[in-house]
């Protein structure tokens, strides 16, 4: 008897490869998503974690501010699975910040957080959406921050890039609106994620966060953005685009 497809709907997820994005993957792979996990490395390496353990997923090297390798990314993916239903573009620069004070960030280092931020989703979305159109459905879920709603200090390139993603959220429904794609935005508080675990920055943010701020006073997790990640790309959310929903125990309340 042939094998049955393991998976139901297709989804790239950017920075993929590792921190939140990985979480995010298998998360998707495990709920018959085959997933492409698109990243500057170890995008391959990644993928043959989740295909060890029996899931639907392929690695492609990808930096998202580059047109060619967003193009690249998409061709892949449909070429792979047969198309594509579900973009989440969470590749980011947030671990590999220092935190300053504003007028102490460089142009080049503002520059470089925007480039990435937010020039990465828009490269994206303008290679994804085609696939989507050709469906007449689709869903772009971005990972913005609570940073950006709450106001956070010595990070104002990194916060402005979060905010500009909701603004992006809510015009790029508006627009795709009439082609039954829908784009929504995850709000993550401060998350365990490995590049956090990797740079210190718990040590130096995790306890005033979760004392100062937190309803629910515990660390999150990446694993808590996953309800949200599978509600916004599934059936149950076709009536909801233009959102931000804050994931991040009870901080801010939108
Ligand atoms: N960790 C947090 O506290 C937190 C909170 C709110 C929002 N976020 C957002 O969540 C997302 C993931 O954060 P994380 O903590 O997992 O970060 P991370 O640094 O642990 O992982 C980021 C991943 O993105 C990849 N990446 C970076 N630049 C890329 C590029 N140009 N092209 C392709 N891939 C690229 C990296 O290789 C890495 O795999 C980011 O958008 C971040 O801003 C994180």
């Amino acid at each position: 008897m042939a094998e049955s497809k393991k998976y139901d709907r297709v989804a790239i997820v950017t920075g993929g490869a590792s921190g939140i994005g990985f979480v995010l993957a298998r998360a998707m792979a495990e709920n018959r998503y085959a997933v492409v996990i698109a990243d500057m490395q170890n995008a391959e390496s990644s993928a043959e974690k989740l295909r060890r353990d029996g899931l639907s997923a392929v690695g492609v090297k990808a930096d998202v501010t580059s047109v060619e390798d967003t193009t690249n990314m998409v061709e892949f993916a449909v070429k792979t699975f047969g198309g594509l239903d579900v973009l989440v573009n969470n590749a980011g620069i947030f671990t590999s910040l220092t935190l300053k004070p504003f007028d102490q960030i460089s142009p080049a280092e503002w520059m470089k957080v925007m480039e990435v931020n937010t020039l990465g989703p828009f490269l994206c979305v303008k290679a994804a959406v085609p696939s989507m159109r050709a469906r007449g459905a689709g869903r772009v879920v971005n990972i913005a921050s609570t940073s950006q709603l709450k106001g956070a200090p010595y990070m104002l390139h990194y916060t402005s890039s979060k905010g500009a993603v909701v603004a992006f959220t809510r015009s790029l429904a508006r627009e795709l609106g009439s082609d039954g794609i829908t784009v929504n935005s995850i709000a993550p508080g401060f998350t365990l994620s490995d590049g956090v675990l990797a740079t210190g920055m718990e040590e130096k943010m995790g306890d005033v966060v979760r004392r100062t701020s937190r309803s629910i006073q515990r660390d999150q997790v990446p694993a808590d953005l996953v309800g949200a990640l599978l509600f916004f790309s599934g059936h149950g959310s076709a009536f909801i685009t233009g959102q931000t929903l804050a994931v991040d125990g009870g901080s801010v309340f939108l």
